[in-house]
């Protein structure tokens, strides 16, 4: 089968084309581009159908698994496919090590060095046995992130723009040093014992359940992240879509509950907005998916992120 590439603005990508048996996928596809242009590795590209110009619809996505002459009429020996460069991309695990990192080492600066005399203040820094707790429950947090990031999740194919890891470290270790400073402050006013031990309590058991729907998600995949998008069921996942998403959110209301700064809960806020608009993407998704028609199964009635509201 004949393949001709080009750029979206159609310029030959390839230049002559590339020659491919019958059988070929749209991975194949994209193995061959790259062998031709070492720049365009397989994550790097996108390929779409041609649009006839003038028409402003979204083109179709080559699925890498599929054929490439199930795109193409049926006598048809040839295809024009339209490659666009997504820019250098990394693995998930790369993305979410490096955001995660910044805040586990962080946060114990402010803890455990004299920073605060650079910000003028001279005198002697009592540490509360808060602040001692607070960093525990920080750095657990962190690092149990890391640990689900290589040992627990499996991952689709997809990757992330480079340029993600450098907003989402200037998030994470931005927030991670505001927070850490102002828990960690000489002058910071602790909560009474009893509603740390409530905060700390009930935040580390939504960091346990957490876990728990980390290792559900990961159950509904093959080792090597096969298995698409499923629907996930037991625990809190019975009663909301995005259960980790759920406890993720109060596990920080539990933080702040016991440490009670105005940095903490901005963050809280912030998380909040960003997960629940992604639980309503993966909500949708999910309804899309199992829509009930043509023997696959409907999608159950459930919360999408904060019941008894969303
Ligand atoms: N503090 C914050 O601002 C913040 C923000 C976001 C997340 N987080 C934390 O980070 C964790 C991970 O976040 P995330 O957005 O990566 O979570 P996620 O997309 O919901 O899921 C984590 C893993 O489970 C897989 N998965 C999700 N739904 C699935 C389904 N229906 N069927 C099969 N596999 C499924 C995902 O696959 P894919 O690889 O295909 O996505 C991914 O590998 C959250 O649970 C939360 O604890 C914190």
């Amino acid at each position: 089968m004949k393949v001709t590439v080009v750029s979206r603005s159609g310029r030959e990508v390839v230049k002559g084309g590339l020659e491919l048996n019958d059988s070929a996928t749209a991975a194949d596809l994209q193995q061959a581009i790259h062998k031709r242009t070492k720049k365009f590795y397989p994550s790097r590209q996108r390929l779409t159908l041609p649009l006839p110009p003038g028409l402003k619809e979204k083109p179709v996505v080559l699925h890498y698994r599929k054929a490439l002459k199930s795109y193409v009429e049926e006598n048809s020996d040839s295809i024009t496919v339209v490659l666009k460069d997504l820019g250098p991309q990394v693995s998930y695990r790369t993305l979410f090590f490096w955001e995660y990192v910044g805040p586990l080492f962080l946060y114990p600066v402010f803890y455990f060095f004299p920073v605060y005399r650079y910000f003028g203040y001279k005198g002697e820094r009592i540490i509360h046995p808060g602040q001692t707790y607070a960093l525990y429950y920080w750095c657990f947090h962190y690092f149990k992130r890391i640990m689900e990031t290589f040992f627990v999740h499996r991952f689709s194919h997809a990757t992330s723009p480079l340029s993600n890891v450098f907003r989402n470290c200037a998030y994470y270790w931005s927030f991670g040093s505001y927070i850490a400073y102002y828990v960690n402050h000489p002058l910071y006013t602790p909560v009474s014992d009893l509603q740390m031990k409530i905060g700390f309590g009930f935040g580390l058991l939504c960091q346990i359940s957490n876990f728990y729907c980390h290792v559900l998600l990961r159950n509904l995949r093959s080792p090597d992240g096969n298995g698409g998008y499923q629907i996930p069921r037991g625990f809190l996942f019975n009663i909301v879509t995005c259960a980790n998403y759920t406890t993720e959110i109060y596990q920080w209301l539990g933080f702040n509950i016991a440490t009670q700064t105005v940095a903490g809960y901005v963050f809280l806020v912030v998380a909040t907005s960003i997960m629940t608009n992604w639980a309503l993407a993966k909500h949708r998704r999910l309804k899309k998916l199992f829509d009930g028609k043509d023997g696959r199964p409907k999608y159950p009635r459930r919360w999408v992120i904060l019941p008894p509201f969303l």
